[in-house]
């Protein structure tokens, strides 16, 4: 946000936020919601740094903010009826509450049909902007300001990335970091091309600039992002091996992968470095190469199976997690079943799975479908209890090693903490102190469940 047209903004923002405070003695108040993944979460922060940057203050509930923004995920229906939900909600509110700004952006705000559809319904929105209007925030921000009517961003231009942002994370030690951004694949369900443009990459340097100060920070766990992370175009398992020499004490954590650009040299990347986590997220969708054919996914179950080989060759037990779609159009049942039967195969620590979603604008939208919602319902939960099965099996493998955990919050059951070791399972442990969320401790695991493992705090 660097150029002149965003600096001026930035003065008229503060202008107003300047203004407020000297009228009520109080900063004007900002909440910022992210729906969807953690690189809309990431977005969300740093929507809010900018905020701050202005004279805002971040607030915990909508209902006390003079700024409101949404920050909207468009991948399945459900998403967006969350969000239609939320603000046919805010309706009232925003009646009674003339002054408070409603503003909503991200992957929904991106898409020109649902954009319409909000124009349309709703009036109490007074912004609306998509992924690429973020260097225009507070151009944006001070045109509603100052006009007090309704504007609307939802340009595709996406610009250069930009290294000038200030990213209010909300968590004090695991980061999101995301180093590149956008999708060139074009699988045919999916809208995330469509709303946040081609692939981008930062450079290099500035990762492990950010990687530096956020160590120094205290930070313990950097999550890198970006929608096929390991197409970064600078060479991802490279990026791997070079944040891994910086000093200090944490881990590095990386989604979502691509399975055609999971090379074995990733998995060495991924071994070699001691601050890696041992785990890769790597979304497989389908175990049918029909469908896979059908998604252009562009590879085969095979294929995806040989880089789990290669990994497991090196370690007997290197851990896997995935997505999958239930219910393409046109999947029969015994298409599906190759997937139960390749979740077996592999033996996934986790999956994350979900029906079939079309999405307006996708290529898939327009394919016949004759099998209905409730029977990919149906498939779904076969597709869990097959799941179930592997994790009960597959976790016990735990049972009896130390983990390495890092601590994230309180467990269900008073008086335990939980956390995740380096394959990114649920470790709970019986441990009283709160004060230890955030740090890494050592937990003896005594036993398992389909989901989560338990055990002992140890030296
Ligand atoms: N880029 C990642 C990849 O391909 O591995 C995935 C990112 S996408 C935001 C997250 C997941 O949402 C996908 O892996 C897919 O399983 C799911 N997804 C995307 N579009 C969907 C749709 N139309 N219906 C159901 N699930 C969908
Ligand atoms: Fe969507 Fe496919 Fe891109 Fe992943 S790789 S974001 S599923 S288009
Ligand atoms: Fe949703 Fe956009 Fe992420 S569609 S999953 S918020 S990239």
């Amino acid at each position: 946000m660097a150029d002149i047209a965003a600096e001026n903004a930035l003065e008229r923002v503060k202008e107003y936020t300047g203004r407020y405070r000297m009228q009520h003695g109080t900063p004007p108040l900002c909440y910022v919601h992210s729906f969807g993944c953690q690189q809309n979460v990431s977005d969300g922060e740093k929507l809010l740094g900018a905020l701050v940057k202005a004279g805002y203050e971040k607030c915990g509930s909508f209902e006390q903010a003079q700024l409101i923004i949404f920050n909207t995920c468009a991948v399945r229906e459900n998403a967006e009826d969350k969000v239609y939900a939320v603000i046919g909600d805010l309706k009232k509110f925003k009646a009674a509450h003339r002054d408070t700004i409603l503003g909503l952006c991200g992957c929904m705000a991106q898409e020109k049909k649902t954009s319409e559809r909000i124009q349309a319904a709703y009036p109490q929105v007074d912004l609306i902007f998509g992924t690429f209007a973020y260097p225009r925030l507070y151009e944006l921000l001070a045109e509603v300001l100052e006009r007090k009517k309704r504007v609307v961003d939802i340009e595709e231009t996406a610009g250069e990335i930009s290294e000038d942002f200030f990213q209010l994370r909300e968590n004090k030690f695991s980061a999101f970091l995301p180093i590149m951004y956008g999708c060139n694949n074009f699988c045919t369900y999916c809208i995330v091309p469509y709303v946040r443009g081609r692939e981008r990459s930062r450079k290099p340097e500035a990762v492990e600039a950010e990687v530096r100060q956020l160590v120094s920070d205290g930070y313990r766990e950097i999550w890198l992002l970006g929608q096929n992370v390991n197409s970064y175009s600078y060479g991802f398992p490279a990026l791997l091996r070079r944040l891994n020499e910086i000093e200090g004490d944490f881990r590095i954590r990386f989604m979502s992968s691509h399975p055609k650009d999971a090379t074995p040299d990733l998995i060495d990347a991924i071994l070699d470095c001691d601050k890696v986590c041992k785990h890769l997220h790597l979304a497989l969708q389908s175990g049918n190469d029909r469908i896979l054919k059908e998604m252009n996914r562009r590879y085969t179950a095979e294929d995806y199976y040989k880089i789990v080989e290669y990994a497991r060759s090196k370690r007997e037990d290197f851990s896997f997690s995935t997505d999958i779609i239930v219910g393409f159009p046109g999947e029969s049942y015994e298409e599906f079943c190759d997937t139960k039967k390749f979740i077996k195969r592999v033996k996934f620590d986790n999956i994350y799975s979900f029906v079939y979603s079309p999405r307006s604008g996708t290529k898939a939208a327009g394919l016949p479908d004759g099998v209905s919602d409730k029977q990919k319902g149906l498939w779904l939960r076969e597709l869990l209890l097959e799941q179930r099965e592997v994790s009960t099996q597959w976790l016990s493998r735990f049972v009896g090693r130390t983990c390495r955990v890092l601590i994230d919050g309180k467990a269900r059951e008073p008086g335990w903490l939980t956390g995740k070791n380096d394959e990114n399972i649920i470790v709970n442990f019986p441990c009283a102190d709160e004060g230890m969320i955030g740090q890494f401790v050592n937990v003896k695991i005594t036993g398992s469940m389909n989901w989560a493992v338990r055990g002992e705090i140890t030296e």
